[in-house]
């Protein structure tokens, strides 16, 4: 079946016009995970083991569904997570998400192994703006990247901290994906068979992790996998003083992304963070590993008062955002869930992404009876 935009009314649509247009080995290194992908799947298929129990007659013509977060007002309660080599999906990259979250008024974060640069971003968007950081063996490249996103206006730092060995990402093996894509055979016939990715790739602005490139080779211009990347470039000795020590230099709202314990929730808290996210890096790392939404009850009960408590991954309906915050989140994040739009139609395809959950989100808002997102409560949630 040959695939539009206007008729991509959920992500799986997106997905499967992202699927169209990437060359195989791209669209795996979006879609894939890691080992038997059992988390990445959990982490969607856990919100089908929750039901909603609405209530009526609410008088809901009025919907406000903003939530604060990091100190951030955003307008809605799902903001775009971030995802690593955007224009390697669509030559716009960075630039197309940036402008789509501004638009609808949520959050963007930018990957550490983002391919505009924080500067760029900084001029373009007054929407918050969130730098994910990779602890690197490279002070001299740590303290660099902080510089530059205070610099940039970034409005808060989020420090990854599954990441500290690459995950085992099976169909990267097969498929052989690199950054900066090597050319083989291979790829090349996979890119042949995808022109209209090719042509922009090629003649367009040439491939380059922005905020790295001055100071690493890897990723810009010696190809390496995403795995050995992480494996070979992270500092696998960071540990809580480092973190602490992060948030100090960084000076304003400060999360830790990839928290999965309560006892890890609640150091988080202790060395002054503002906010985690609950993720398993997409299903990406860790196989095997709880999701985010079994977590999210306990973790919230645990720190949901003194820290925000963030839901990431597996969002593909507003009903899981809303069932994540009637369980205890403060707000949701995703990636694939604006990723495979970025791929399949740059701007106007994250507009349409966002566009699909905000209405989802509005609608379902008014059918289970509130108008606010303070009005959810577990209350609304029956476990099967
Ligand atoms: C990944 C990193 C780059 O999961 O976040 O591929």
């Amino acid at each position: 079946m040959f695939r539009r935009l206007k008729n991509c009314h959920n992500v799986e649509d997106l997905r499967l016009l992202a699927k169209q247009r990437l060359p195989g080995p791209i669209f795996d290194y979006i879609d894939g995970a890691a080992d038997d992908e059992v988390s990445y799947r959990r982490n969607t298929s856990a919100f089908e083991d929750c039901d909603l129990v609405p209530n009526v007659l609410a008088g809901v013509e009025t919907i406000d569904m903003s939530v604060t977060v990091m100190g951030q007002k955003l307008d809605m309660p799902i903001f775009c997570s971030p995802t690593a080599l955007q224009r390697l999906f669509h030559h716009d990259g960075e630039r197309a998400v940036a402008r789509a979250a501004e638009k609808f008024g949520t959050m963007f974060g930018v990957s550490a192994l983002g391919t505009v640069t924080l500067a760029e971003i900084g001029e373009m968007i007054a929407t918050p703006k969130l730098f994910q950081f990779y602890f690197h063996k490279d002070r001299g490249l740590n303290d660099a990247m902080v510089e530059r996103a205070q610099a940039a206006g970034f409005d808060a730092l989020a420090l990854t901290v599954d990441t500290i060995t690459g995950g085992n990402r099976e169909r990267d093996l097969y498929s052989g994906f690199t950054s900066p894509p090597r050319l083989t055979l291979k790829s090349l016939l996979s890119f042949a068979t995808h022109p209209g990715w090719a042509l922009n790739y090629f003649l367009r602005e040439s491939f380059e992790l922005s905020e790295l490139k001055d100071h690493v080779q890897q990723g810009s211009n010696v190809a390496v996998s995403i795995g050995d990347y992480f494996s070979s470039m992270l500092d696998q000795s960071m540990n809580w003083s480092d973190a602490e020590a992060l948030r100090v230099k960084w000076g304003g709202p400060f999360c830790l992304k990839g928290i999965m314990s309560v006892a890890d929730a609640q150091k988080a808290v202790d060395i002054g963070a503002d906010a985690i996210m609950v993720s398993n890096h997409g299903g990406r790392q860790l196989d095997g590993s709880r999701s985010p939404f079994d977590q999210i009850a306990e973790i919230s009960d645990a720190v949901g008062d003194k820290i925000d408590v963030i839901l990431d991954g597996g969002i593909r309906r507003g009903t899981h955002v809303l069932k994540a915050i009637a369980a205890g989140a403060k707000a949701c994040s995703g990636g694939r869930m604006y990723l495979y739009a970025l791929a399949a139609a740059g701007q106007p395809g994250v507009e349409r992404a966002l566009r699909n959950l905000k209405i989802e989100i509005e609608r379902d808002m008014k059918l289970l009876g509130v108008t606010r997102i303070s009005q959810l409560n577990r209350e609304m949630l029956r476990y099967r």
